[in-house]
């Protein structure tokens, strides 16, 4: 999950000067790092490191991490579980936030409402509505990522998206205001949010319906074996390109012959065109590369502009 606001300013080089300053602003419980690898924190395993890396621990926290980047003008960018990011090989020159705390990380039930947290991966909250017998969430579970990014993304898989149901927000502003909005207040796209590219999501109200928890369990099962026939195992973020309007990109990837091509450690699935697999020591820039010859054989053969699903970040 992702929402990014990069606001144009210098943080000084590999973070530490920003990461003492931070440290005097917040509680003990936030973790702060500097120069950190940002590969370990995506799906694809590819990426330079942040100079700032940060997982506050409260509201409060937050409020003051982000307060902080604002004063000096450094860019941010708000990191889900880095499922659908491809971060460059020169990193991020700025501060990372990451919402996985334990407090931003939980997910409770009362009636057919789960409350969620940003942090919170999707599969637990699919876990969770199963075991609480809620349908309607099946599909999550074969989404990777944070609610924060499926949200950001109104992630979908299997014909659902994350806002069908969603019922409220609960989000912070860059001025560190907490509000709540209702989920079809928020604008939802096709695999988009564009208002959480400037304010961060912090919980979400999902909505499912009473359900038994053996069907539940058997859609899940359905879900899962259909994804794992059709999409690839090994390191990749998704799908890479959105769906042009009643096409998949995937299909359109294939039928030019394009699954196995490969520039570097970068591989086209063979399972499902639209990913495009780490095969082992990839670069961001083979990732980039790959990306580019794919897009100029779509826009030569077939005259469609293939846009961009996953999120590039940094230089
Ligand atoms: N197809 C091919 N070759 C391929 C890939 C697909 O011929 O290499 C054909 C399939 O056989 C099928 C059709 O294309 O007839 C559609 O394929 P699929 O069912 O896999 O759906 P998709 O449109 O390619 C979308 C989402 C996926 C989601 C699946 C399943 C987008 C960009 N992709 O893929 O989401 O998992 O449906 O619900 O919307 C993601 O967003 O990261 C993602 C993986």
């Amino acid at each position: 999950m992702k929402s990014r606001e990069a606001i144009p300013g210098t943080m000084p080089r590999g973070g530490k000067q920003a990461a003492d300053e931070l440290a005097r602003r917040v509680s003990p419980e936030t973790v702060i790092r500097c120069d950190e690898p940002l590969a370990k924190h995506t799906t694809l395993r590819v990426g330079g490191p942040a100079d700032l890396y940060v997982e506050p621990a409260s509201d409060s926290d937050l409020k003051e991490v982000v307060a902080c980047c604002r004063e000096h003008a450094w860019p941010m960018f708000i990191l889900g579980r880095g499922s659908n990011l491809l971060v460059k090989d020169g990193g991020f020159r700025g501060a990372v936030i990451c919402l996985s705390h334990a407090h931003f990380s939980r997910v409770t039930v009362e009636g057919d409402r789960l409350n969620c947290g940003a942090g919170a991966r999707v599969k637990m909250v699919s876990a969770t509505a199963r075991r609480h017998s809620l349908a309607g969430l099946e599909f999550l579970d074969g989404i990777p990522g944070s609610v924060g990014g499926a949200l950001r993304m109104n992630a979908g898989s299997m014909g659902g998206s994350m806002f069908d149901l969603v019922e409220s927000v609960r989000l912070m502003g860059l001025d560190g205001q907490v509000y709540e909005r209702m989920g079809r207040d928020l604008e939802p796209q096709y695999r988009g949010c564009p208002l959480l590219k400037t304010q961060i999501a912090l919980s979400a109200v999902l909505r499912g319906h009473p359900g038994s928890s053996e069907a539940i369990g058997q859609r899940m099962n359905e879900y899962n074996q259909k994804r794992w026939q059709s999409q690839p195992a090994a390191p990749s973020a998704g799908c890479i390109f959105k769906n042009p309007t009643s096409l998949s990109a995937g299909q359109l990837i294939d039928e030019l012959g394009l699954k196995g091509m490969r520039v570097g450690g970068a591989v086209v699935a063979a399972e499902h065109a639209n990913f495009i697999v780490n095969g082992g020591g990839a670069t961001a820039g083979d990732m980039l590369e790959l990306i580019e010859v794919i897009r100029r054989r779509v826009r030569a053969e077939r005259a469609i502009d293939l846009e961009m699903e996953v999120e590039v970040v940094g230089e």
